[in-house]
């Protein structure tokens, strides 16, 4: 049985026991353990089914953690963890010995945030070391954003999930890594690409679809649906007769003919891009609940947190 419960003290005795508990973050609930219990960590990559070559996201409440764990900070992170802890930012950088190798999947680097959500900053505060915590779902499929979500997908696997209601943000952390010290984007995420460049200046997006991608958890295929899914340019391209019988649709606001699907999701129908973004996942959950023979998602413009909700859209539909 799996707990859902607001109880930090609990949470905190379940992780110091080596046992793991799913945390909510501002942007998608996570599978937490102690980073220094190889038993812990080993259990994160068993109930995710998640390949060991995929590295894990470093959790702290505090930016004086950040010497425990990475043995270089370059002057542009010192900016961006000014500017975004706590927050939905995850910083890439060189680490210290002391951070074991299944963490990291033996790179010389590990990734790290603070995030921005009273409950788990106040379990991180209460434990004597940080948590790893990948997104709480199996490998490849949606992301949660609700403690619900999680429920129904580790049921049973997992002793607790740690309740603090719905993901802000609801897309994973933008993710910065470092080629010398020049700053690399390697994940599109709740930070848009122009609010990093406000504070240091152009970055390059290193976030291809490819195999073996610079942040490995970067597949293309990703954040998927189990209901095939179609990514369109607009409307227009649309040709509803010749798909499947039960066809869904994802849009950012409302269509002409809603009528014709047996499930329309709009993200926000205001067209504002933060509420889409936390409505995404929900909205990919619901379709693929909805018993669907196709899902058609109808690309957003491709700026501000547009761009990072159309990353996600194209990996759900290769
Ligand atoms: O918003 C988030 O970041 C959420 C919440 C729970 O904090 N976490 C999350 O974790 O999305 P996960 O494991 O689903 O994604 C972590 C990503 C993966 O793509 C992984 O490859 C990348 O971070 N990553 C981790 N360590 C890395 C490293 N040393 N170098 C490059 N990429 C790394
Ligand atoms: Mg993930």
């Amino acid at each position: 049985m799996t707990i859902i419960s607001d109880n930090i003290d609990k949470a905190a005795e379940i992780l110091q026991r080596d046992d793991l508990v799913a945390i909510p973050t501002e942007t998608v609930y996570g599978l937490a353990g102690n980073i220094y219990s190889e038993s812990a960590i080993r259990k994160i990559f068993e109930v995710k089914q998640r390949p060991l070559f995929n590295p894990l996201i470093v959790h702290l409440h505090s930016v004086d953690q950040v010497s425990e764990i990475a043995s270089y900070l370059p002057d542009k992170a010192r900016q961006l963890a000014k500017a975004f802890w706590p927050g939905s930012l995850t910083l890439v950088l060189p680490k210290k010995d002391t951070i074991p190798d299944l963490i990291t999947a033996g790179k010389d680097t590990v990734a790290m945030r603070i995030p921005n959500h009273p409950v788990t900053l106040e379990l991180l505060r209460k434990l004597p070391f940080p948590l790893a915590a990948p997104s709480a779902n199996p490998f490849n499929r949606i992301s949660p954003t609700s403690a619900q979500h999680v429920e129904s997908y580790f049921k049973d696997s997992i002793r607790m999930v740690l309740d603090g209601g719905e993901c802000k943000n609801g897309l994973e952390s933008t993710i910065i890594g470092f080629e010398g010290d020049e700053p690399m984007l390697y994940r599109l995420g709740s930070i848009s690409k122009e609010e990093i460049e406000k504070v240091v200046g152009k970055v390059q997006v290193k976030n291809k679809k490819e195999n073996a991608p610079n942040a490995p958890g970067m597949l293309a295929k990703h954040y998927a649906p189990r209901t095939k899914t179609i990514l369109v340019d607009s409307e227009d391209d649309i040709n509803i007769s010749t798909m499947g019988k039960r066809v869904g649709l994802l849009s950012l606001t409302q269509v002409d003919n809603s009528e014709s699907y047996s499930h329309v999701e709009i993200l926000s129908e205001s067209g504002d891009m933060a509420e889409a973004a936390a409505n995404l996942y929900k909205s990919l959950h619901n379709l693929d609940s909805h018993d669907l023979d196709i899902i058609i998602a109808i690309r957003l413009p491709d700026t501000g947190l547009g761009r990072s909700i159309n990353d996600r859209l194209e990996r759900a539909a290769k």
